[in-house]
């Protein structure tokens, strides 16, 4: 099925639920139909490929085209020993898909439970939470050039996933649209506590199983994240910021109370950045129609009626105060358009 409009509204399509227009919307549910509009009408020079909107700031309208991929399903299409292979379509809500390979008893993706947005959306910033990212079950992942609307697949390796980024991010960002992706549930899982307070939050539960840890996942996450249907927000604004190790002992050596993990190549130390935001003293703040939420010092909000402007204005002087507080830039994680 494919909808083509004209001057769309695409409040309902960000989880900031800023009001913005798209000169153009196109959505599709079959691979085969972006093809066809690729190959018979051609694409406009501007574009924006939009799955959940989760990670988006619209700064103003839109003039250009939305392509919107909605394609439905979750099914098996392989097995093995150890594994179950799943796809799902780009257009299946992220925690639906969590939630159907609970039920179905297969790990790797419960500790990713609640995470807003689309099956599309995962691969291109490899989201994360909790001590795992999508790019450790992530097996194959389906799209569409938009050179020639030709079907694509890359491989796990192919898909060059690194914290919060991929090549969909980088050399193929706008070259294509993801479709579908395919996963590799283990049939034996291996759980992964070790983060933060979870293992705590499992523990209040019972045993430890996959349905208890998605539990448990849901309520840290409820409890410090808003819900974007009730508060629009995108999750983290910025990105954990990586430094190299020598930068971190300075920052260390002055704030020793800093969260801060060190990375799988040993070289660069993660830093909380929701920690030095709270150490500004941003936690709580709100100035008119937007704010930095009151538990989660990462998450900026929208109270109703903001602009994207003010949120970028807003975003603007906490990243200065960090900068003037720390020394450290950060960078956002959503999108700013
Ligand atoms: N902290 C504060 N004050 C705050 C926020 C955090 O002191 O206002 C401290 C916490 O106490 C903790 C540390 O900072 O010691 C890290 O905080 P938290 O565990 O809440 O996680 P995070 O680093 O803020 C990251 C991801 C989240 C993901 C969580 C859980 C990024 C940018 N964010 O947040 O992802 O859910 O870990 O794994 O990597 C998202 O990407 O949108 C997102 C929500």
């Amino acid at each position: 099925m494919i909808r083509l409009e004209h001057n769309f509204c695409l409040q309902r399509y960000n989880t900031f639920a800023l009001v913005a227009k798209a000169k153009q919307f196109f959505e599709f549910t079959e691979p085969e139909e972006l093809s066809f509009f690729i190959q018979n009408k051609g694409l406009p020079e501007k574009f924006l490929i939009l799955g959940g909107g989760s990670n988006l700031l619209f700064n103003g309208d839109f003039d250009g085209l939305i392509i919107h991929p909605n394609v439905p399903g979750v099914g098996e299409v392989n097995e093995d020993r150890n594994f179950v292979y799943i796809e799902a379509g780009a257009g299946v809500e992220w925690d639906e898909l969590v939630r159907l390979s609970v039920v179905y008893e297969l790990g790797g993706l419960e500790n990713l439970s609640l995470i807003p947005g689309k099956v599309g959306a995962a691969p291109v910033q490899n989201v994360g939470a909790y001590g795992v990212e999508a790019q450790e079950h992530i097996h194959l992942v389906r799209a569409i050039s938009l050179d020639d609307g030709s079907l694509v697949e890359f491989s796990n390796e192919e898909c060059r996933f690194a914290y919060r980024d991929s090549i969909f991010k980088n050399e193929l960002k706008n070259k294509v649209v993801i479709t579908s992706v395919v996963f590799k549930l283990d049939k034996f899982p291996e759980y992964k506590l070790d983060y933060g307070a979870l293992k705590q939050e499992v523990g209040k539960l019972g045993e430890v199983n996959l349905h208890n840890i998605r539990q448990a996942v849901i309520s840290i996450r409820e409890s410090k994240l808003p819900d974007p249907k009730q508060l629009g927000n995108a999750g983290s604004f910025f990105k954990n910021p990586v430094v190299n190790t020598t930068e971190a002992e300075r920052i260390i050596e002055s704030f020793e109370q800093v969260p801060h993990y060190s990375s799988s190549d040993g070289n660069s130390i993660k830093l909380a950045a929701g920690w030095l935001i709270d150490q500004c003293g941003w936690k709580g703040f709100r100035e008119g129609n937007v704010g930095v939420h009151k538990e989660q010092a990462l998450v900026l909000v929208n109270y109703g009626g903001a602009t994207g402007i003010e949120l970028v204005n807003l975003a603007e002087k906490i990243k200065t105060s960090v900068f003037e507080k720390f020394g450290l830039e950060l960078e956002p994680e959503v999108n700013i358009l």
